[in-house]
């Protein structure tokens, strides 16, 4: 396993789920971290009890990371006054959906999600690589897409397409760099037990669909290992593995009405 211990990571979305997770586990292996999102408070008593627990050094930057100027803003805090903050690895996790028909969620709601979820994601990118190459140094950047980047899909439309460019822009910039020090990765959960149920306004239905939901540690944790071996494109989860293969290879129109039947509540 990479010895990451003395790293320096930033985790987008760590006040809950996966990025929680992630924040979590990297501290277990001894990074230091920053940590960033809306809800403050539970930041704050993330980073307190990870600074306890695995004396490891971590900072919190609340921050609405859809506001105009949020990306610059929160790199320019995580890489200090001095700019000498040093940022290792980036974890581009921050991310909603909307679930319902196109036309019927506002566009005013869908548009910050997209903010969000494609063009703050792209931003710190950007931010984050365009330094790290001219410097030539050894970074790692995850982003997370979700196995809705692998066809369309009916009632999640403008979330699962977002998380297409995800994917696409994420494996495009990982053979930008080949032969860099740089590596990319993209990170495709499927269902993971979280709050992104609540916050997207999507039901789960029967035990069935609750059953098949993946834990957020062990998404958090295939990603990471991904990240680390430099896999381009990391699907956590044999049934997410065979689902995405078989939308893959489906007739759009095909693979899209199963995907919208299979997170029908
Ligand atoms: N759970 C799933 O089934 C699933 C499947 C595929 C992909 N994903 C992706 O996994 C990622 C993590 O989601 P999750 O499942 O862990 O859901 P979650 O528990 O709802 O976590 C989402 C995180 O994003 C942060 N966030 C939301 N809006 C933000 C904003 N405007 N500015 C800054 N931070 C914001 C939230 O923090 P605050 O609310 O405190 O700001 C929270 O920390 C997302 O990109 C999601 O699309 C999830």
């Amino acid at each position: 396993m990479k010895e990451i211990k003395g790293l320096r990571a930033l985790v987008t979305g760590a006040s809950s789920g996966i990025g929680e997770a992630f924040a979590r586990l990297l501290a277990t292996r001894g990074a230091d971290l920053v940590l960033t999102a809306r809800r403050q408070e539970r930041l704050e008593a993330l980073a307190a009890e990870l600074m306890e627990t695995h004396e490891v050094a971590v900072e919190t930057i609340p921050l609405d990371l859809a506001a105009p100027g949020a990306p610059a803003k929160l790199l320019a805090a995580a890489r200090g006054e001095d700019g000498a903050g040093r940022i290792d690895i980036l974890i581009n996790n921050a991310g909603f959906g909307l679930y319902g028909p196109f036309t019927e969620l506002s566009w005013q709601s869908q548009a910050e999600m997209n903010q969000l979820n494609i063009t703050a994601l792209s931003e710190l990118c950007h931010l984050f690589l365009r330094p790290a190459l001219a410097a030539d140094e050894r970074v790692w950047l995850l982003n997370v897409s979700s196995v809705g980047a692998f066809q369309p899909v009916p009632t999640l439309a403008a979330y699962a397409a977002g998380k297409a460019y995800v994917l696409s822009m994420s494996e495009a910039l990982s053979l930008e760099v080949a032969g860099t020090k740089v590596t990319v990765s993209c990170l495709c959960p499927g269902g993971t037990r979280t709050e992104f149920f609540k916050r997207s306004g999507q039901t789960l239905g029967g035990s069935l669909q609750q059953r098949a939901l993946m834990s957020a540690e062990s998404c958090a944790a295939i990603g990471l290992a991904g990240l680390f071996r430099g896999k381009r494109r990391i699907v956590p989860g044999a049934l997410n593995r065979v689902s995405s293969f078989m939308a893959r290879h489906s007739p759009a129109n095909l693979a899209g009405r199963v995907a919208e039947r299979v997170i029908r509540p």
